[in-house]
């Protein structure tokens, strides 16, 4: 029993990582044209943290925004809140400033009480749910599937922070293939830096504590998902190498030739081509088809000689489809 609560303990602790301002900045820019008119929701997010909150507060006005919603969860990090109200989960709203100094002053952003744990699955916050057009927040990785279900069901744009690898979860990966979530636009590799509640524990590489005490930990394979469009997922990569088959041998278990960097991908093939997930970054639905994960013809998972690849995701060059050689 002690150990399974450690192990809830340690699953909620990785749950609360607080997304920088700069992040979210370098993101939101390529979707400004998105936002006029519309209702923000920020449903995993503590307005009196969350940079979400901030950003969609102070840019108010200049992104044209109808509404902002926020609302928090239930605090499990007691010390980051503790000058707060730390039990109660909030609800908040603000619909731009008020007072000419466009700045959102506390007067003008109403604060209320939930009945609830402020849980994004609860009746109150679907409500706000549906009230929203686009919501943008860091959900709990922990929820991720649950929480882009929830986003579907409700056919509600967003654009969210999440694990590279969520795109693995089969679920994730058919919304991919039928292009109804894509990687944005702003992280292409490396990692990020997010805060972490005060007890978090600082052993890992790249984890720092800033002049003021706040500790931040740098996280690998972080990509936002969304499915707002942006100019540059259009834009085809461009293939240089030619295809042999001596460089590019094919799956035991399916007709395939196997990539290990997107940038090799032969230009001139026409089959079926399997490359890693890093591919999403810079996947043009015009230029590729997806066509299948992971799995060859025997429902299982793709391998060489007998050695299984990391993830393949398999594809298909539609240009060259659409110009076959014969042409
Ligand atoms: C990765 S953190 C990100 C926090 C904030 N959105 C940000 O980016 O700074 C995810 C947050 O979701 C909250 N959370 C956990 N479970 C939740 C749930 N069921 N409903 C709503 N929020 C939840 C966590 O407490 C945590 O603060």
């Amino acid at each position: 029993m002690a150990n399974k609560n450690l192990h809830q303990a340690k699953d909620s602790k990785k749950d609360e990582f607080y997304t920088q301002l700069a992040d979210i900045e370098r993101e939101l820019k390529h979707y400004k044209d998105h936002f006029k008119g519309k209702v923000v929701y920020c449903n995993c997010d503590d307005p009196r943290v969350s940079k979400f909150f901030h950003y969609f507060s102070y840019g108010f006005e200049d992104l044209g925004l109808k509404k902002l919603m926020a609302t928090c969860y239930k605090s499990q990090q007691m010390d980051l809140f503790s000058q707060n109200n730390a039990e109660q989960a909030i609800y908040l709203e603000y619909e731009g400033d008020k007072n000419g100094n466009f700045i959102p002053d506390a007067e003008e952003i109403g604060i209320k009480p939930l009945k609830g744990d402020g849980d994004f699955r609860s009746e109150e916050s679907i409500a706000l749910l549906k009230q929203a057009d686009i919501v943008v927040t860091n959900p709990p990785f922990s929820l991720f599937r649950e929480y882009v279900a929830q986003l579907i069901e409700h056919d509600k744009k967003f654009l969210i922070i999440g694990s590279m690898n969520a795109i693995t979860y089969k679920e994730i990966f058919r919304l991919v293939k039928e292009d109804k979530l894509w990687f944005g636009a702003s992280i292409k590799s490396g990692d990020r830096e997010f805060g972490v509640p005060n007890d978090y524990p600082l052993n890992a590489v790249g984890s720092r504590i800033d002049e003021s005490g706040n500790k931040f930990i740098r996280v690998k394979g972080v990509r936002w998902f969304t499915n707002l469009d942006y100019d540059e997922r259009h834009e085809d990569l461009v293939l240089y190498k030619k295809y042999t088959p001596e460089e590019y041998p094919k799956y035991d278990n399916f007709d395939a030739i196997n990539v290990d960097k997107t940038k090799d991908i032969p230009a001139d093939y026409e089959g079926y081509i399997g490359v890693p997930i890093t591919f999403m970054d810079k996947y043009n639905p015009a230029q590729f088809e997806i066509v299948k994960f992971r799995k060859g013809d025997d429902d299982k998972d793709l391998c060489i000689n007998g050695k299984p690849p990391y993830f393949r995701i398999i594809v298909k060059n539609k240009k060259l489809l659409t110009h076959p050689k014969e042409e």
